[in-house]
């Protein structure tokens, strides 16, 4: 832990602490190369029979929440809702009955965030089984919901949420191979590979931090005069598109918004410009088809955004000639698994904030106006 000590700012602590903390967190749930027999139990309790699931969340939170969506869709064959957890609260007709009947899952690093908790509330009082994925296993979330799945990312300090959403995203997959093995959507051999995968994703982060922190911190000297940035991904990568955006607005205030890359054409083209950049999420990984799809449509929009004139920062696998021929500047990321990368795209963006924020003399660990968790005064 010695290493961890020198620090300025929690913020920066936290993104460095990662890779314990998603160690912990598996060393909550895995055992060898399978998921301890524990979870299955667990599980039980918050069984799915109508295989629909809906996530009620706030903040980074939501985002996780985005990327939950397409792991438990695609590794498993749900159908899944993501909420805002104010919306999902404030919700309901005339007539009381749901027209469906999903199990809930709740997501909260601080499992007291007031919206959400009235999101848990909201599904008992309908009579939906709920799920908690808090960092805190004595949180009110984890105590009143029927079942939890703490995160061990422990306290996160600064206001800008960065190990504890790493963390959910890894509690979201462990829950995704479960759902995916319980449901026969996925055999003991890929049940392994996936598990060594996420097994080896600690080393393969701490072996990348130095170089994205160099770089980051390059980047936002380069762009720090940038008015808006807007952050582009598809499929799972959208939902790190989104939290960048937010991380970039909560830590520096420069503005951001997150897109899916194909909607950029639809309306947020016309920013576009010497002073509005755009952050693309461009990895790849060969082994799934869907996913070289998308690569391939990316690529094209690189190519667009070149003949445009637009700068770009790019995030890419490691060696990406064909994305940093296409972009001015280009953040390379080991190759994963599709259903991991956002793990590691999300990192360099947190350090990119965290660097403008430095730039723009903002006190990233307590931003103005936020609150690390948004609770109602009774
Ligand atoms: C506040 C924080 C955000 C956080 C959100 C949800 O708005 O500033 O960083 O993502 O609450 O918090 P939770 O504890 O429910 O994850």
């Amino acid at each position: 832990m010695n290493r961890l000590r020198n620090f300025p700012h929690e913020m920066l602590r936290e993104i460095y602490e990662q890779p314990d903390a998603i160690r912990r967190t598996l060393a909550l749930y895995l055992a060898g190369d399978g998921l301890k027999p524990e979870v299955a139990s667990l599980l039980a309790g918050w069984p799915n029979p109508a295989g629909e699931i809906l996530i009620a969340a706030s903040g980074s939170s939501r985002h996780s929440g985005l990327a939950g969506e397409i792991l438990l869709e695609d590794l498993c064959g749900v159908a899944v809702d993501v909420e805002y957890a104010s919306e999902y609260s404030c919700r309901g007709g005339k007539d009381p009955k749901d027209m469906r009947h999903p199990s809930v899952l709740v997501l909260s690093q601080s499992g007291e965030t007031s919206d959400t908790l009235a999101a848990l509330y909201e599904a008992g009082r309908r009579g939906q089984k709920t799920l908690a994925i808090t960092n805190a296993s004595s949180s009110t979330m984890a105590g009143d919901a029927n079942v939890s799945m703490p995160l061990a990312a422990g306290m996160e300090r600064a206001i800008p949420a960065t190990k504890s959403f790493t963390c959910q995203l890894t509690v979201l997959y462990l829950l995704a191979l479960y759902e995916g093995v319980r449901l026969g959507r996925m055999d003991s051999g890929e049940l392994a590979s996936y598990i060594q995968q996420l097994q080896a994703l600690p080393n393969m982060i701490e072996a990348q931090l130095d170089s994205w922190r160099k770089q980051m911190a390059g980047l936002a000297r380069k762009y720090s005069t940038a008015s808006t940035f807007l952050y582009l991904g598809r499929g799972i990568h959208y939902a790190i598109a989104r939290e960048g955006a937010l991380k970039l607005k909560e830590a520096s205030y420069v503005h951001a918004e997150g897109y899916p890359t194909g909607e950029l054409k639809h309306g947020p083209n016309a920013l576009v410009s010497d002073s509005v950049p755009l952050v693309v999420l461009a990895t790849v990984d060969y082994g799934l088809s869907a996913s070289v799809l998308r690569y391939e449509k990316t690529l094209q929009l690189l190519s667009d955004m070149r003949a445009q004139g637009a700068k770009v920062i790019a995030i890419a696998n490691r060696g990406d000639g064909q994305v940093s021929e296409l972009v001015s500047d280009c953040v390379e990321v080991e190759p994963v698994s599709e259903y991991l990368l956002p793990i590691p795209e999300a990192i360099p963006l947190q350090l990119f904030a965290y660097f403008m924020a430095l730039e723009h003399g903002v006190d990233v660990d307590r931003p103005r106006n936020l609150a690390k968790a948004v609770v109602e005064k009774s």
